[in-house]
């Protein structure tokens, strides 16, 4: 894939070996947990551990600053994104997790993402621009990154979409746009609606944590 000469070092990042699954927990899944804006690399590490206990956590912070917010890409506004450099960070993000599955010793076929937001967008853009990388995504109230002008084959990869009827940022139907590119790349998409907001709220975690055990 890309490089563009940065190393994984060059994101400050946690990462928490699995607690079981063998030699250097290569047998289990990893999530690549991504925060929304203004987050940072602790902020999921917890929901992590919660949606799936025996899975390693890889956490990247976002590598640019919208004032003093982490964000994993720029925005013009709110909800006109940055196209190119969100682009281009999709896929410094992708070398990222290659470098880290061999520098950590975690399978980089089984990399689940968990994003919320802002962080939720780049898992999707990584899913339309580099579809080998991931597994699998939790998505918490995406939006549609861009349209890619190429569907990727995203063959039976498993997506979990989790929406909120009154979020003020994301609309429903750019929930519904998101939720046809990836089911027509393929993709083995879930999505949930419930009545809440942009936040993660108990249910969202309750039924991504169902979701996540039968596909883990
Ligand atoms: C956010 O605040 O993070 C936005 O709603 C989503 C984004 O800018 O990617």
């Amino acid at each position: 894939m890309l490089t563009n000469g940065q190393t994984f070092s060059d994101f400050i990042h946690r990462f928490i070996p699995a607690e079981t699954g063998g030699q250097g927990g290569e047998s289990s899944p990893t999530l690549l947990l991504l925060h929304g804006t203004g987050g940072n690399e602790y902020d999921l590490l917890d929901l992590g551990h919660m949606l799936l206990p025996q899975a390693a956590r890889l956490s990247p912070r976002g590598r640019v600053l919208e004032n003093t917010m982490p964000r994993f890409f720029r925005r013009l506004a709110e909800g006109v994104f940055d196209v190119p450099d969100l682009r281009a960070r999709t896929y410094e993000l992708a070398d990222f997790v290659q470098a880290a599955s061999q520098h950590y010793h975690f399978e980089q076929k089984r990399v689940i993402a968990v994003g919320f937001s802002n962080g939720a967008n780049i898992a999707a853009s990584m899913l339309f621009l580099c579809p080998g990388i991931l597994a699998g995504a939790v998505l918490f109230h995406p939006m549609v990154p861009f349209v890619p002008e190429q569907l990727p084959d995203l063959a039976l990869t498993p997506i979990f979409i989790s929406a909120g009827r009154a979020d003020p940022i994301v609309t429903v139907s750019q929930t519904e746009q998101l939720a046809m590119l990836l089911q027509e790349s393929g993709a083995d998409v879930t999505t949930h609606w419930h009545n809440g907001g942009h936040a993660i709220n108990h249910e969202d975690i309750r039924v991504a944590q169902i979701w996540l055990r039968k596909i883990a």
